[in-house]
């Protein structure tokens, strides 16, 4: 194979994103733009990849790390000038160049691979990725000569009304002969509607040489989309959504309405697992085998075991032990740890709290800065009271433990196994092993009062 070297350009601010955000690392699938790209370039194996960067540098480099080598492009002033900063990493180095945008997300490795191979088999200086577009609107247009040459690329402000016609559309990505390329640069001029050095105009230059300049069109022009706005980044997002949950179908999981499942590029889901509608699934998340994942439910950055049930509730960084079941409307903030077996009822919400085996935590409570064994029953309306305004304290609940409904446990706590807590107890004393601890006012009934209250009169 040739030495393939790699261009990415990330300078632009994105203007038409209207953002405060840089373009490129707007998020498709939970990832910023610039990072589909730059797993896709690395898996072409070049052996030299640059970013270009001008706008938002610093966090574009903080993205990309030691993936890439970085040239700074300090004015914004076109795609040509763009890819003339990688001139000293690159200059007088042999092999192919691909050139490519930060914001075409959806490109694959193949149709990359494609492109150098066919660049290749043309021997040519230059090869355009060109796709199909029904509506061709803002992207620069491929003009033919009569027998199918290309002769130039022509930007949608630059173009006369006939060859804004075109339907055949640069996606924005292009093999070079190194060489030939940064060559070709230098002649690159700003003769145009915005002023700006097009790297686009380089195909023109090429031709005018004597060069040989090919087109490889793909047949998918989603593959191609080009994200400027808004409206083509939700466009982005769909089609990569498609993407990733057509994988996890042919994977064996299962979707209740597929085009309203949101689940980011990375998450990793077991087969006959059974996601329902309006479900998202963020992050570094793993789900395994014959999971049920209900009906609006959002997981982030957590790892939920095999045969777990997921009842319209929010996870974040959190592990759900196998057989667990959670909701519905449960709330597992960080470090929740779901022990095999337990079940997390209605309006629960666990935080750094780790939940053992069996144990039963079912309706109206906070478990907060706490450890429960295994086989405890925990009724309605507990507090753990981990807060006292200014520090957070632990508690920690032993093995078969019973706490009974609305009691409140002030932390710090030790509170043994096969212990009974009395319901509506403040317990803010440790309690030994077969105790039945209470803390509550006597109950005194006082004979015929209520005949006085007027609500009965
Ligand atoms: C560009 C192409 C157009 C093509 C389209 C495909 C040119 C002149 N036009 O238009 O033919 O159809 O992509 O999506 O190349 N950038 C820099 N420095 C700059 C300018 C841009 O690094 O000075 C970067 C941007 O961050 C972006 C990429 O280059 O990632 C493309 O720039 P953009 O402004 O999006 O170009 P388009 O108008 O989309
Ligand atoms: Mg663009």
């Amino acid at each position: 194979m040739e030495t393939r070297y790699a261009i990415i350009l990330a300078a632009g601010k994105g203007t038409r994103m209207k953002s405060k955000l840089y373009k490129v690392l707007h998020p498709v699938a939970g990832k910023p733009m610039v990072e589909h790209i730059i797993n896709r370039v690395v898996e072409t194996k070049p052996s030299e990849v640059i970013t270009i960067v001008g706008h938002g540098a610093e966090m574009v480099k903080e993205q990309l790390g030691d993936r890439s080598q970085y040239a700074l492009q300090a004015e914004q002033l076109g795609t040509g000038h763009a890819v003339l900063q990688a001139e000293p990493f690159l200059k007088g180095k042999k092999g192919t160049t691909l050139v490519i945008s930060g914001d075409t997300p959806l490109l694959t490795t193949e149709t990359l691979n494609n492109l150098f191979e066919y660049h290749q088999g043309k021997k040519a200086s230059a090869t355009i990725l060109t796709a199909h577009a029904e509506d061709p609107t803002g992207y620069g247009r491929i003009l033919r000569d009569h027998v199918g040459i290309v002769k130039k690329i022509v930007e949608q402000k630059d173009a006369t009304i006939e060859e804004a016609r075109v339907q055949e559309i640069n996606t924005g990505t292009y093999c070079f002969d190194n060489e030939a390329l940064f060559d070709a640069l230098t002649r690159v001029g700003t003769n145009n509607v915005q002023g700006e050095y097009y790297l686009t105009d380089i195909i023109e230059i090429l031709k005018n040489e004597g060069k040989t300049v090919a087109a490889y069109q793909t047949d998918s022009f989603e593959e191609s989309l080009g994200v400027n706005d808004r409206v083509a980044l939700a466009n982005a997002n769909k089609s990569m959504r498609a993407r990733i949950n057509t994988m996890h179908m042919m994977n064996g999981v299962s979707f209740i309405d597929p085009a309203n499942t949101y689940i980011d590029e990375g998450v990793q889901i077991g087969s006959d697992t059974i996601i329902e509608a309006g479900v998202h699934i963020k992050g570094k998340t793993v789900i395994g085998e014959d999971c049920f994942i209900g009906a609006n439910s959002q997981i982030v950055d957590s790892v939920i075991e095999d045969k777990v049930k997921i009842y319209s509730s929010s996870i974040e960084e959190s592990v759900v032990h196998s057989n667990a079941d959670i909701g519905p409307f449960a709330h597992l903030r960080p470090k929740a740890d779901i022990g095999v077996g337990a079940h997390i009822g209605n309006f629960v919400e666990v935080k750094n709290a780790t939940v053992g085996e069996n144990t039963k935590v079912g309706h109206l409570t906070y478990v907060g800065d706490a450890t429960l064994g295994k086989e405890i029953n925990v009724g309605c309306g507990v507090v753990f009271v981990n807060y006292d305004g200014k520090k957070k304290h632990r508690t920690n609940v032993g093995d078969h433990s019973f706490i009974g409904s609305a009691a409140n446990l002030v932390a710090p706590l030790e509170i043994a196994n096969n212990t009974s807590i009395a319901a509506g107890s403040t317990i803010t004393k440790d309690i030994p092993e077969y105790a039945l601890a209470i803390a509550r006012a006597k109950q005194e009934n006082k004979e015929n009062y209520a005949k006085r209250m007027p609500f009965l009169n």
